[in-house]
């Protein structure tokens, strides 16, 4: 009975899903992903607000422009008979039969169907944060004893969760390597080895990852390459350049309130499906589904993502080539100077520049909290805070915040240097406005630190 519930669960509900992607509905999923991939080599053009906009319209209830909340735990049936066909496997979502909100809600399962959509996979399913998508993705995909290989610029928490809690908890050990090495990451796979994980645009670094490289070594060695793109939603999207599992915390860009603490994951049916298992799925024995409440906020702030990330795409631009004319230590792969300009260049999707995220490297903790204090208190430019996606600008030093759950030794080869300030570039205020704010507060720094320098000693004076 158990197993039984899951036969209807996502593998029906993914025709629902489907819709906007890649093919008809009876195409299966690797005919998909191979359509998604020879599309990705020759260059993705088409725009993911596109699909986005493709994907079904939901009316609600009574006719509403918006959908209607599902905000039942449990559902009721008419005849005791149809639970015991649900729990049979022969009634499900896909026709609008639904048992317990852990499982599916139909809410939630909307907004996976926007999520897959703009990500071009198959499925999806929403979550309650960003870690429980990761942590639930990477528990269904790698046994007790088994390996992972990883970028070593990530964001902090998902390096503890790979470097200190998977190994505890599940002895899944993780090889930390420059996933833009494809020797690198070839030489690390072993026997045991199930997962390549990267993010798109490493938190708080800005590498990005070569996912058409990355997935050409995944495919060769047989193992799933799971990409984290929460700094780069609809300027790149994974699954299209190759990408088997897509997972973003929904709580930063996405959401763009930050008011908000979710996530998602988008890949094939049979993961999503899997994850439901009442044996053992992550998310249905974790527990860790998003609310539908949450999930109805999100599905009406996904149709301006777009939007939202043009914005914040050209004035992390504006800034980064301005902050540079003052002598700043400006990384943005938005410059051409950057290491991974050409590369983002070549796998983003038209119309969305390189990001809305941007960092200044300071040199000292010390100088990186001056020039913090300064934007926020003297000249209101952005708010010391962590997190990203915000209307205002957010800025905060990752060493000993974002990043200070990794070793000295981990943060220096990931690149972070102790000053690194790392910005969300908000679309706040005008551009001249906040120009203006950011040079402010610059000089201001610059007057302190002179005031600081003890005055060199003339020439002639010194005669001792
Ligand atoms: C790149 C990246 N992935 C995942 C997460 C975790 O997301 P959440 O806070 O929604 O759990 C974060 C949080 O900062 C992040 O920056």
């Amino acid at each position: 009975m158990a197993e039984a519930i899951h036969s209807w669960s996502v593998d029906n509900v993914a025709k629902k899903l489907s819709g906007a992607k890649f093919g008809t509905e009876d195409d299966d999923w690797e005919n998909k992903k191979e359509q998604g991939k020879a599309a990705a080599g020759a260059k993705w053009t088409a725009d993911p607000a596109e699909a986005l906009a493709s994907a079904r319209h939901e009316f609600g209830e009574h006719g509403g422009v918006n959908m209607s909340i599902e905000a039942s735990a449990t559902f009721t049936v008419m005849e005791p008979d149809t639970m015991r066909k649900m729990f049979a496997g022969e009634l499900g979502p896909d026709r609008d039969f639904f048992v317990y909100s852990r499982h599916f809600n139909p809410t939630v399962l909307n907004l996976g169907r926007q999520m897959a959509a703009m990500e071009g996979t198959e499925a999806a399913y929403c979550t309650a944060s960003g870690m429980s998508a990761i942590s639930s993705v990477l528990l269904q995909l790698c046994p007790a004893g088994s390996h992972i290989v990883a970028s070593r610029c990530l964001y902090g928490g998902t390096h503890a969760l790979l470097s200190r809690f998977l190994p505890r908890a599940a002895a899944i050990r993780t090889t930390f390597v420059d996933v833009n090495d494809p020797a690198a990451v070839r030489a690390a796979i072993t026997g045991e080895t199930r997962v390549i994980y990267a993010e798109t645009m490493s938190n708080p670094t800005l590498t990005v990852a070569d996912i058409p490289a990355l997935s050409a070594v995944a495919r060769e060695k047989g193992v799933m390459l799971v990409v984290d793109n929460t700094f780069t939603p609809m300027v790149v999207s994974p699954a299209r350049l190759g990408a088997d599992v897509v997972v973003h915390s929904v709580s930063k860009f996405i959401s763009g309130g930050a008011d908000i603490i979710a996530g998602a994951i988008c890949g094939p049916a049979r993961l999503v499906n899997s994850m439901m298992d009442l044996q053992i799925g992550t998310l249905m024995l974790l527990g860790p589904t998003m609310n539908a409440k949450v999930a109805f906020e999100i599905a009406e702030r996904l149709p301006h993502l777009p939007l939202r990330m043009k914005e914040h795409s050209s004035r992390a631009m504006i800034y980064a080539t301005r902050m540079k004319t003052l002598g700043l230590s400006v990384v943005y792969p938005g410059l051409p100077d950057h290491p991974h300009h050409r590369l983002l260049q070549s796998i983003a999707n038209s119309g969305y520049g390189f990001g809305g995220m941007l960092c200044v490297d300071m040199g000292t903790e010390e100088r990186a909290n001056r020039l913090l204090h300064h934007l926020q208190n003297t000249t209101q430019f952005g708010l010391i805070a962590v997190s990203l996606g915000y209307y205002e600008t957010l800025m905060s030093c990752s060493g000993s915040s974002t990043s200070s759950e990794m070793s000295q030794e981990d943060k220096e080869t990931a690149g972070i240097s102790p000053g690194l300030v790392r910005m969300s570039v908000g679309y706040s205020g005008s551009v001249e406005q906040r120009w203006a704010q950011l040079e402010k507060a610059v000089a201001a720094c610059r007057r302190e630190e002179a005031a600081l320098t003890p005055p060199a000693i003339p020439y002639g004076t010194n005669c001792a």
